[in-house]
């Protein structure tokens, strides 16, 4: 529909706005320039008794479901057309009620198998389990595919929404000021870099000990950027039939290149290559020539895409993947610091009920060598005591001072093992300086 047309029918609209049909007009075409907000406007608050016909209250349930009003779209998809019925699974979808999704998915496909889309019923075949201990923001989420889902690919391949900014991110400020200098700012302003012939590209490392914030520092990044975030684990793209690898890898390039501005981010990247313990020699390396070469196709395609890689070993990690142009940013994200403990506890405690004064103070300096994870494992435990009590009295308890010490003497920091390993590669494997950040860190802490 072109630009007139529309605005005479909106003329037409606003002379008799109680024209359902009309109004459905109006909306889909709306909907089809991507204005859903203003769509939404128009429907104001009429509801499904409103549309005598199906196929507009199909129109006004799409309107609401695009502003993401699952719930409200329900309403309008009362009768059981099939596109009526596909839209509720995907209106349920959104809202992870996906058993009941799946029913109308069914129910739709059997009435109309044009409606067929994979991608929605891969949604609606997957549980998403929560780990144990997960506080909502920070959720670890996995993604649990149902015995029906062939298309793993679109879970690859769908990105996070959820945002995250360096705000979430407690302490590692040096980090998160290299990241803003040599990530963020050239994602910004590609002109003044290319002006100056700074060249633009390549791919940051990031490793250190489990639990202290790499993937929430990646995650944070792309929320820095309001970019699109890819978090790729490699061992989902390892398939065991020849060349799928490839081709999982390939797709997940393309698909964030079409998206831009994209952080992709993978995990465990020493799963690719290096010891190769893994999978097969000659399947692992065919796969790192693949990731590499669409590394370098960055080079001169890498137009607000970021990439990020994480690892707890780093010494597994495939040289080839240091050269220039490739990871050659590395990355140490060390332990919290003894500030830097403080404000994650805070971070975690932040909207939980609590009463008294906390002696956050006294905690951040008593968990030497704890790890973010393990700080908020404290938290998380202070309010499962808390909530014991609630249990038992009756009575809301709210987490008390006493209950965080004591959560703090039934937990032990997770981080030792790791730096006892990194001490002997920063000592003696570390000729070309890449552990620097470690010794340094060691030497700081007291451990060298
Ligand atoms: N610096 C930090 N600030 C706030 N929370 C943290 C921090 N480091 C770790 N956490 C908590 O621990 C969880 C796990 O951290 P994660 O980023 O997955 O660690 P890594 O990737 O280094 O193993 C995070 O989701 C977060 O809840
Ligand atoms: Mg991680």
């Amino acid at each position: 529909m072109d630009d007139s047309t529309l605005a005479g029918l909106k003329t037409a609209l606003t002379a008799t706005p109680d024209n359902a049909k009309l109004l459905a007009l109006v909306m889909g075409a709306m909907l089809e320039r991507d204005e859903g907000a203003g769509a939404l406007a128009l429907l104001g608050n009429r509801g499904p008794e409103h549309f005598a016909d199906t196929a507009d209250a199909l129109i006004a349930a799409r309107v609401c479901l695009a502003s993401g009003e699952a719930e409200r779209a329900l309403t309008f998809a009362r009768t059981d057309s099939a596109e009526l019925l596909m839209l509720r699974a995907r209106a349920l979808a959104h809202l992870n009620r996906n058993e009941e999704g799946r029913a109308a998915y069914d129910q739709a496909v059997v009435a109309n198998p044009a409606l067929e889309d994979p991608s929605l019923r891969s949604r609606l075949a997957s549980r998403v389990r929560t780990f144990p201990g997960g506080d909502d923001r920070h959720m670890l989420k996995v993604i649990e595919r149902g015995p029906t889902d062939g298309s793993d690919l679109n879970q690859l391949l769908t990105p996070e929404t959820e945002k995250v900014t360096f705000a979430d991110v407690g302490g590692l400020d040096e980090i998160k000021e290299q990241i803003r200098k040599r990530i963020i700012l050239p994602f910004q302003k590609p002109k003044l870099y290319q002006k100056f012939k700074k060249r633009v590209g390549g791919g940051i490392l990031l490793y250190g000990p489990p639990g202290c914030g790499k993937t929430l520092l990646a995650r944070a990044t792309a929320g820095e950027c309001h970019a699109q975030f890819y978090n790729v684990a490699i061992s989902d793209v390892l398939d065991m039939y020849v060349g799928e690898s490839e081709a999982k890898m390939h797709a997940i390039f393309e698909k964030a290149r079409a998206t831009p501005p994209a952080v992709m981010f993978f995990d465990e990247i020493e799963a690719l290559g290096g010891k190769r313990q893994y999978s097969r020699e000659s399947l692992t390396s065919k796969l790192v020539s693949q990731f590499l070469s669409e590394m370098d196709g960055f080079a001169r395609n890498n137009q607000g895409v970021l990439i990020l890689a994480a690892t707890n070993v780093p010494w597994s990690v495939d040289a080839a993947f240091m050269r220039p142009g490739r990871f050659d940013r590395f990355l140490f994200v060390p332990p919290p610091d003894r500030p830097a403990r403080a404000t994650i506890l805070s971070l975690h405690l932040a909207g939980r009920p609590t009463e008294g004064r906390m002696d956050i103070d006294y905690v951040a300096k008593s968990s030497s060598g704890f790890s973010g994870a393990d700080l908020r494992h404290i938290v998380e435990t202070a309010a499962d005591h808390a909530i014991e009590e609630t249990l038992a009295t009756g009575q809301e308890v709210p987490i008390r001072d006493a209950h965080l010490k004591a959560a703090l003497r039934e937990l032990k920091p997770t981080t030792l093992e790791w730096l006892t390993t990194a001490r002997n590669y920063a000592r003696y494997a570390n000729e070309s300086g890449q552990y620097d950040a470690v010794l340094a860190f060691l030497d700081k802490s007291g451990r060298s």
